[in-house]
């Protein structure tokens, strides 16, 4: 493979954000990652993570357009997101979770990104009375609004995957899902709780063979890409 892709990734410290930077780094397609992060990378071990593509810039998001020479890459990958419990208000979340995610559509598009890659969620709607439903509708209306090249909308249900932190609302979703598993045949099965690691595969599958306009990826498409790569 030739390609040599330069990405931009917000959220490297997330569970999906985290899988998508350890893909992209290993994947022969991408010559250059370059990571915004408010804290440092470490791997695993606890020390600083080092590797000849990775660049790391250690900012907040507050003035991307201080940075906006980063985002004249071939893909943004945007991994970005807080709950409501750690945002401390919705004023709070909305900034994460839409500003921040418009903003970063906003300078990639300017900055002629061709694709950029942006985790929602699966009951986006930006009519939903449901406040994190309508915030994930609201970013998905104002991304797409861009009208980018290559826009893939990644719409996983509950995520699976090492986190530090215990979510109790989503650890109940994740034993609720698993217990009614057995009638997904019954469903289209986006509902379904995935790994957090088969989003980032999917996503960098989706950012190696990009489509034309805009997709969702839902669970069957996220695993189906997914197993593709492999
Ligand atoms: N968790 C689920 O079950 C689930 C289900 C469906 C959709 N999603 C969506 O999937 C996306 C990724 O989820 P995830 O679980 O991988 O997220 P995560 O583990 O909570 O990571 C979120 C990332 O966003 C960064 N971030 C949060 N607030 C920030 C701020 N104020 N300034 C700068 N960076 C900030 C975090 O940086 P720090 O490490 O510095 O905090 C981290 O890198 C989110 O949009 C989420 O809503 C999640």
């Amino acid at each position: 493979m030739t390609t040599a892709y330069r990405a931009l990734l917000l959220g490297a410290t997330g569970l999906i954000g985290q899988a998508v930077l350890a893909r992209l780094l290993a994947h022969p397609a991408w010559a250059r990652v370059t990571v915004f992060t408010r804290r440092p990378l470490v791997d695993a071990a606890g020390n600083p993570l080092a590797h000849d593509k990775l660049v790391v810039r250690e900012t907040g998001l507050d003035d991307m357009d201080a940075c906006a020479d980063d985002f004249a890459v071939d893909q943004v990958f945007c991994c970005l997101g807080t709950t409501l419990r750690k945002a401390g208000s919705k004023a709070a979340f909305r900034r994460v979770d839409h500003d921040y995610c418009v903003e970063a559509a906003r300078l990639a598009r300017r900055q002629g990104a061709d694709h950029f890659l942006v985790v929602s969620a699966v009951n986006a709607n930006p009519r939903a009375r449901v406040f994190y439903s309508r915030i994930k509708g609201e970013m998905e209306a104002a991304v797409e609004a861009l009208n980018f090249p290559s826009l893939s909308i990644i719409q996983p249900s509950l995520l699976l995957g090492n986190r530090q932190e215990f979510r109790l609302g989503e650890q109940v979703g994740i034993w609720s899902a698993k217990a009614l598993k057995p009638l997904a045949g019954w469903s289209d099965a986006s509902w379904l709780p995935i790994e957090s690691d088969t989003v980032a595969q999917a996503m960098v599958a989706a950012a190696a063979l990009p489509e034309p306009g805009t997709r969702r990826l839902r669970y069957a498409a996220l695993r189906s890409l997914a197993a593709s790569s492999q």
